[in-house]
């Protein structure tokens, strides 16, 4: 096995992560050849294999519980399962191995055990609060749909890592996305690609002020985030909710168990490199927590993370994985961002399988010693 660097346009320059494994045969792996898989994926985030359209659903999912052998339950739990969640409309669990879930487009055929399965590949115009017209659309342009981590963010701690298996990849055409937000922003790549950004640089590239304050934050997941939200309406950049009122109130959702919310900080330390990730799910939250005090106005709540989130999602910090049938992508979940991009068209396929599973370790932040260089005098 060897590792070596994913090839990139000289435009990213501020993707410092992602690595390529070659070598590797996911089917028989040796348990000193796992160790090294693990210590990469933390290092490098984002880990990609190719060549490996041989693996079962069986061995990913074993490759997948390697990483948190404790736990077994899928990311989401079965909460995604709800027809209004935001989450349901998107995956499906393999029946012989329902931690893997099979999404992506077009119809699937006898696809271990699914006798038949219409998927659809999310769109920006079922999500956010502007749509691209149907020309721009027919002209390849797209949008980044939602980014996110595979976190259900109630009850469940977030997996540590995701692993996504390119069965089948549709045309490799070319697709602009738009960001739409005044900026003037653009970015080519592969339809249907997966972006990345690295949770370590967004952090790096804060201001002294705002890191400062990223360490006396603490973020406040809503309840039942993803049917809180399944009638709100995310930015254009696909980075969070609009405020426009359209959350579900606490009356509408199913009982809430104050013990299954989730209060973590807005820093995550990397468990192999020691670095800080700036590591929030936008679209989730509800409050969140400075000096221990809840700033309590969801608006204001948004538009602050906008702006601490908003610059690492600027082109050059993406990472755009170019899919090839068979590439099995093991990502950091806790320490990356991530969104679904790509306008399909009806007589486009696209098969994935997908993994994580709900850890029962929470985040761990930084240390009072790992913030000392960044405290600013107040
Ligand atoms: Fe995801």
């Amino acid at each position: 096995m060897q590792f070596r660097n994913i090839q990139l346009p000289a435009s990213q320059t501020g993707v410092d992560f992602g690595v390529e494994l070659v070598g590797c045969d996911l089917e028989n792996l040796t348990e000193e050849q796992f160790k090294e898989i693990e210590k990469a994926v933390y290092t490098h985030q984002v880990l990609v294999i190719r060549n490996q359209s041989h693996v079962s659903p069986e061995t990913q999912y074993k490759l997948t519980k390697r990483f948190d052998p404790e736990v077994d339950t899928y990311g989401h739990g079965t909460s995604h399962q709800s027809k209004k969640s935001v989450i349901a409309r998107d995956l499906s669990p393999l029946p012989g191995v329902p931690q893997v879930q099979l999404l992506g487009h077009g119809t699937v055929h006898n696809h271990h055990g699914i006798e038949e399965r219409k998927l659809n590949h999310p769109s920006h115009r079922s999500f956010h609060q502007t749509q691209l017209s149907e020309e721009d659309e027919k002209a390849g342009k797209t949008r980044f749909y939602r980014w996110h981590m595979d976190a259900a963010l109630y009850e469940l701690n977030p997996p540590l890592i995701t692993t996504l298996f390119a069965v089948q990849t549709p045309e490799h055409r070319r697709e602009l996305v738009v960001y739409d937000d005044g900026s003037d922003q653009s970015m080519d790549v592969q339809l249907g690609t997966t972006a990345f950004i690295s949770g370590a640089h967004a952090f790096d590239i804060l201001s002294p002020e705002m890191k400062d304050l990223a360490f006396r934050t603490q973020v406040k997941y809503a309840a039942h985030p993803y049917l809180w939200i399944s009638k709100a309406r995310a930015h254009s950049t696909g980075l969070g909710i609009v405020s426009e009122g359209r959350e579900l109130p606490k009356e509408e959702l199913p009982p809430i168990k104050e013990e299954a919310i989730k209060i973590y900080p807005m820093l995550w330390k990397n468990p192999v490199t020691g670095k800080i990730h700036l590591q929030v799910h936008p679209c989730a939250v509800e409050d969140l927590i400075i000096d221990g005090k809840p700033v309590g106005d969801l608006n204001k709540v948004r538009e602050l993370l906008y702006q601490i989130q908003r610059p690492a999602i600027n082109p050059e910090n993406i990472l755009a994985h170019e899919w090839e049938d068979g590439d099995m992508v093991i990502f950091h979940n806790r320490g990356v961002l991530h969104s679904v991009v790509g306008s399909l068209r009806d007589d486009d396929k696209r098969i994935y399988h997908q993994c994580n599973l709900a850890s029962a370790k929470e985040p761990e932040a930084p240390s009072e010693e790992d913030r000392k260089p960044y405290i600013l005098a107040h």
